[in-house]
């Protein structure tokens, strides 16, 4: 039965700085496909995938971490993105994902200190800082010099390049969840005293200067976006009150967009508790959406749309969120990957929200994977041309999930040799 909510402002387009036009409120969230082929290219499950997704409703759809430096990978089997030689693939990517009206952007990372072992032994980051407890899957990692920080800015800027000439419809800076960018952002884990570090306004420079170089390259008309933590949740990292000056100063650097997020691996707050819906608290959309409040004290200090991802769930939330003028968009993730019509649906009043959908083993290191594994299998599903499985279970996904990881892992070793090789 649907509940009688007016639709309406989920509907309204959203005209962004740099002039383009999003046709509606709803984005896929970025969700790490695990889909790049043996070369880190675009694969064909990865075009059918999104293919299916720009059939069901969303303005936007958001791609998982696009790779802009192989050595910095979040998954084994993320695209990656350092030169031309994928140019084709993206195009076919962004022309199905945009087939039917919705605009496909690329959130553009790198993972940094949070790049597994079996990736690279020796992670880049602000400074010698490891990842703690995490049984020991990340490597203590190098801190950059100021000539790699410079050199990777470029690839930030270069990926940008590539998604525009692509034909795709905007890039996403992923400055959240404890990746590089977010690193360098955290008093925690950036020690270093040069332009990179030592106050708040060089810790920004980086992802400052990301903005600025991207713009440079793909002109005025071009959505840039980026994902900030509202705060790192932890005792003297990133904090509300940071969050808030760097906003400021992305604003000022004409970004177009911003999407509120939190946390990292060592305090994982992206994904709230996994479970929903969560105990009931005061109204509707502070209960659905995690990180709400913090998008509230935002827009007292910036204009620039702002994103909100996490939680969300149901039409009446999202629509009393939108009518709160607090935020301008709402990102989905994990439900889109059970129900890929779900934009579609909310939009046309035959659903009122999203299937409650139960993951956890109730195990927390089990529960964590589960929470990308399970749902990473439904997107694979759909990868294969076929509709998602809500009654997968537990147990197999996981069994599934670490095996194609291990698969991919010896795929794309076997593909570093072979390049390797060539060089
Ligand atoms: C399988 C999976 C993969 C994810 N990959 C990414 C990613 O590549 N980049 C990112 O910024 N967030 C990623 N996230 C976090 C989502 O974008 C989103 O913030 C989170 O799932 C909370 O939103 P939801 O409650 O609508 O799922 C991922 C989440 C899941 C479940």
């Amino acid at each position: 039965m649907t509940v009688a909510v007016d639709r309406e402002p989920l509907a309204r387009p959203l005209l962004l700085p740099c002039g383009t036009t999003l046709r509606n409120r709803i984005a896929k969230a970025a969700m790490s496909e695990a889909l790049a082929d043996a070369g880190f290219g675009p694969s064909d499950a990865l075009v059918r995938l999104y293919e299916r997704w720009g059939r069901g409703g969303a303005g936007m759809l958001l791609s998982g971490n696009v790779i802009v430096d192989r050595d910095g990978r979040t998954d084994p089997a993320n695209v990656v993105l350092e030169d031309d030689r994928h140019l084709a693939g993206l195009r076919r990517w962004g022309e199905a994902a945009q087939a039917n009206g919705a605009a496909l952007w690329l959130q553009l990372s790198h993972a940094g200190r949070q790049t597994a072992r079996t990736i690279t032994r020796t992670p880049v980051a602000p400074s010698a800082i490891a990842v703690r407890g995490r049984g020991g899957v990340f490597g203590t990692p190098r801190a950059m010099t100021s000539a790699e920080v410079d050199a990777m800015i470029d690839r930030f800027a270069d990926a940008g390049a590539l998604a525009a000439a692509a034909g795709l419809a905007g890039v996403q800076i992923h400055a959240a969840h404890g990746y590089l960018v977010s690193q360098f952002l955290s008093p925690l884990v950036n020690h270093r005293d040069d332009a990179w570090g030592g106050d708040a306004t060089r810790r920004m420079a980086m992802l400052l200067a990301i903005v600025e170089r991207t713009r440079s390259r793909v002109g005025p008309g071009f959505p840039i976006a980026v994902k900030l933590n509202s705060a790192d949740f932890q005792r003297g990292g990133f904090e509300p009150g940071d969050a808030i000056a760097v906003a400021q100063a992305l604003e000022r650097a004409g970004v177009d967009l911003i999407e509120v997020s939190g946390g990292n691996y060592e305090s994982p707050a992206m994904v709230g508790r996994g479970e929903l819906p969560a105990p009931a608290r005061e109204s509707t959309r502070a209960r659905e959406a995690y990180f709400l409040v913090y998008a509230k004290q935002l827009r007292e200090h910036v204009r620039v749309p702002l994103m909100l991802t996490g939680g969300l769930r149901s039409a009446a939330a999202m629509v009393e969120i939108l009518e709160g003028g607090e935020v301008d968009l709402l990102g989905l993730g994990r439900p889109l990957a059970v129900e890929p019509d779900l934009p579609a649906r909310l939009l046309d009043g035959s659903a009122d929200a999203a299937r409650e959908t139960k993951v956890n083993l109730g195990i927390r290191m089990l529960d964590d994977a589960l929470q990308v594994l399970w749902y990473q299998q439904q997107i694979h599903r759909m990868g294969r041309g076929l509709e998602p499985d809500p009654s997968l279970g537990r147990v197999c996904a996981l069994a599934r999930g670490l095996g194609e990881q291990l698969r991919t892992r010896r795929a794309s070793l076997g593909s570093e040799r072979r390049t390797a090789a060539l060089r």
